[in-house]
């Protein structure tokens, strides 16, 4: 059983992701979802420990960006006997706005939100508490997602 936590900017790739790699077996915990819900940090967390308390892996699709965000979420999996692995997408912020300002209706995003969590974004570290760290890179052309070993 793990915990997947999902790092990247706005239009990284991260719900496609996690429909090509994990939909069929874990799941899927987003604060996109929770928009009308009070308190999101907070029902996300009860989310989680649902999904881990019923022996369900889980994946957390937000932009995850600080240490922060990361380290309840962390704690959280851990609590539960979880496995934490962090996929981070290493995302040009030109690649995140061109995408963006392709997509339509609520998917998109104001510009400046890139830029902002830009300016956020931490990249993960092991002493964070994960058991695996890897590296994303969207290659558009081939419409692949590559995956390897995180190294900073
Ligand atoms: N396999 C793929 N091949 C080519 N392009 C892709 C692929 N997956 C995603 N994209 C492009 O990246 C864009 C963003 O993808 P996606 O919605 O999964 O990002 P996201 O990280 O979930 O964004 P957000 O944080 O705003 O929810 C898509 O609109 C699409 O243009
Ligand atoms: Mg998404």
């Amino acid at each position: 059983m793990e915990c997947v936590i999902l790092i990247g900017l706005p239009a990284a790739g991260k719900t496609s992701f996690y429909r090509e790699r994990f939909a069929g077996t874990h799941d899927y915990v987003s604060k996109d979802l929770l928009r009308n819900t009070p308190r999101p940090g907070r029902r996300q967390e009860q989310l989680i420990a649902q999904s881990l308390s019923s022996g369900r892996s889980v994946v957390v699709d937000n932009t995850n960006a600080s240490a922060a965000a990361r380290a309840p979420l962390i704690a959280l999996a851990r609590a539960h006997g979880a496995e934490v692995a962090g996929y981070y997408f290493s995302t040009e912020a030109s690649d995140a706005l061109r995408r963006n300002r392709a997509r339509q209706g609520r998917e998109r995003v104001p510009d400046v939100a890139i830029f902002a969590i830009r300016k956020l974004l931490e990249p993960p570290s092991p002493a964070e508490g994960f058991d695996r760290l890897f590296t994303v890179r969207l290659d558009e052309q081939r419409r692949t997602f590559e995956v390897e070993p995180y190294s900073r």
